[in-house]
């Protein structure tokens, strides 16, 4: 088994899912576990994680001494690189401005991590890996006993080896997608030089879950926050499996859902699935108490309260066999929820507070049941699907509980969220209707998320033979397979043109289009 020592990058579960991936099995522990421990964990292979560490106090993180003892090879990634330098005796030099992208990396040597691993290769003949990077502090002596293992023109020391030993590190990051040889090169790692057998594999999922709700839950009751997205409509069908009508969906209409989401999923979950579902409607609730907020977390917050309230309000209505009101609260909480609000034990930096994570009061007087909160989107898909529930509904794309609320930039009108309404209906029609020769298929299908955000200012234009003063979209659409990073999508101009004319033509307040082509990092996918 491998040890994962996290020292609080917001990308450290991504390790341990690609040791998964090649079937061995890891555990993820805060990078200040103590020598014992390390001991008693017994691991055939360390990998210390990168970090967040933006302050010259996170700098002195180290890798506890049990590590260099413990006659096991070990992968230092970034942070974990540069702390595998400054305890063996190299020399680091320490930057408080770091980016995070793109790279190309030069193989140097023989080394049994990446001889062989490469995306292209240079006309001098050199091997060379596509790869994400975190530029800034850097190592800038070897230790004693290392030599060189990659090099940039920006970073000479982006990976080091000490074979002998079985030390390696890296100063990009092979857990991200964007290291194109990143699996591959830590599955080399776990199965060739740590020795890992490869034989593990992840269970029936849906057996160990179902089996885990009963036992928690016994007969008591659950409700759940069905919000028309992935991740609570899978949570919602895999608890309907372990417990049927223990379980009541209660489906809270804020007023800022798409186009016709209230009806489509009562379609779903009523009538499809037969599972109890309560529609709530508290658009004006929910809006009145928007009213004047402009702070994209306090707006957050918010929602987040309203939920609560409106949830523990349904819970007290909701009466079981001797009188016993809902006992637990169940959300579609997913791993990346729970990196982002800066909830895991070790120190993260707290990008968003997800609502259904962050705005929870612990007076809360229901218990949490969040069975995804291990997993990743894809995983949580191919669980969708597992469960039996229709691929239409399990590659819908993610839907944020906040929903229009984070969409409509600053103070959110119900002017607005109409406006936005109709403009996203329009591209993601169009995302739908319009295939990609290539692939055959839609581009709904080939961005992993795509939706409209609605800019409160206006911008001059003419139309027929009058100047017009309205507002702005933005279309934003964006390829991932984790959420933890995005590109923006490629979509055709063609495509975004159309768009753009439907939009400036159909929607009456809206005169001006565009399209958001930045990357995750350094944005997020949602605007707020
Ligand atoms: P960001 O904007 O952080 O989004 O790059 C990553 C993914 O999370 C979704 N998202 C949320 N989902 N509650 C949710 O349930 C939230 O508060 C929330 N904020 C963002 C976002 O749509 C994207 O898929």
């Amino acid at each position: 088994k491998i040890l994962i020592l996290d020292f609080g990058s917001q990308v450290t579960q991504l390790i341990g899912r690609r040791v998964r991936e090649a079937h061995v099995y890891c555990e993820i522990h805060p990078s200040d576990v103590s020598d014992d421990f390390i001991r008693d964990f017994a691991p055939r292979g360390i990998i210390l994680s990168g970090s967040h560490a933006s302050t010259y106090e996170d700098h002195q993180l180290r890798a506890p001494q049990a590590v260099w003892d413990a006659g096991v090879p070990v992968l230092g990634i970034c942070y974990g690189m540069q702390t595998m330098a400054t305890q063996l005796g190299g020399e680091v030099s320490w930057s408080d401005h770091r980016e995070f992208g793109y790279a190309e990396v030069r193989a140097h040597g023989h080394t049994r991590l990446l001889d062989g691993v490469q995306d292209f290769v240079t006309d001098e003949g050199h091997g060379m890996l596509k790869v994400w990077m975190s530029h800034g502090d850097k190592v800038t002596t070897l230790p004693p006993g290392f030599k060189l293992m990659a090099s940039t023109p920006s970073c000479p020391i982006a990976g080091m080896a000490n074979e002998d030993k079985g030390y390696y590190a890296v100063q990009f990051h092979p857990e991200v997608t964007h290291t194109q040889q990143g699996a591959a090169m830590l599955n080399r790692f776990v199965r060739e030089i740590a020795g890992c057998r490869g034989d593990w594999i992840m269970g029936d999922y849906i057996e160990e879950a179902v089996a885990r709700i009963r036992e928690q839950v016994g007969d008591e009751e659950v409700i759940l926050g069905l919000s028309g997205g992935v991740d609570s409509s899978v949570a919602a069908a895999l608890i309907h499996r372990a417990i049927g009508d223990q379980l009541t969906c209660v489906f809270v209409d804020h007023g800022l859902l798409r186009l016709n989401e209230g009806q489509m999923v009562m379609d779903m979950f009523a009538g499809r699935l037969h599972a109890k579902v309560v529609h709530v409607q508290a658009a004006e609730q929910f809006l009145g108490h928007l009213q004047g907020v402009t702070d994209p977390e306090a707006k957050r917050k918010i929602i987040g309260r309203e939920f609560v309230e409106v949830f523990q309000a349904e819970a007290a209505k909701l009466k079981g066999d001797g009188n016993k009101g809902a006992k637990w609260l169940a959300q579609g909480t997913i791993y990346p929820d729970v990196v982002e609000s800066g909830g895991t034990k070790s120190k993260k930096a707290t990008i968003k507070s997800h609502h259904n994570v962050g705005g929870l009061p612990e007076t809360l007087g229901l218990k949490l049941l969040e069975p995804l909160r291990e997993l990743f989107k894809d995983e949580v898909r191919e669980l969708g699907v597992a469960l039996g529930l229709p691929a239409d509904m399990v590659y819908r794309h993610p839907f944020p509980g906040p929903g229009l609320g984070v969409r409509v930039l600053g103070e959110v009108k119900p002017e607005y969220v109409s406006l936005l309404q109709r403009a996203d209906h329009i591209f993601i029609e169009e995302l739908r209707k319009t295939i990609d020769p290539t692939t055959g298929k839609s581009w709904y299908d080939l961005t992993s998320q795509a939706f409209t955000v609605f800019l409160p200012v206006k911008s001059v234009g003419v139309m027929g033979d009058g100047r017009t003063y309205e507002y702005v979209v933005s279309l934003r659409a964006v390829e991932t397979s984790d959420f933890m990073t995005a590109d923006s999508a490629e979509l055709p101009y063609s495509l975004l043109k159309k768009v753009s004319s439907r939009i400036i033509n159909e929607v009456r307040g809206i005169n001006r289009v565009a399209y958001d082509v930045s990357s995750k990092p350094p944005a997020t996918i949602e605007w707020e």
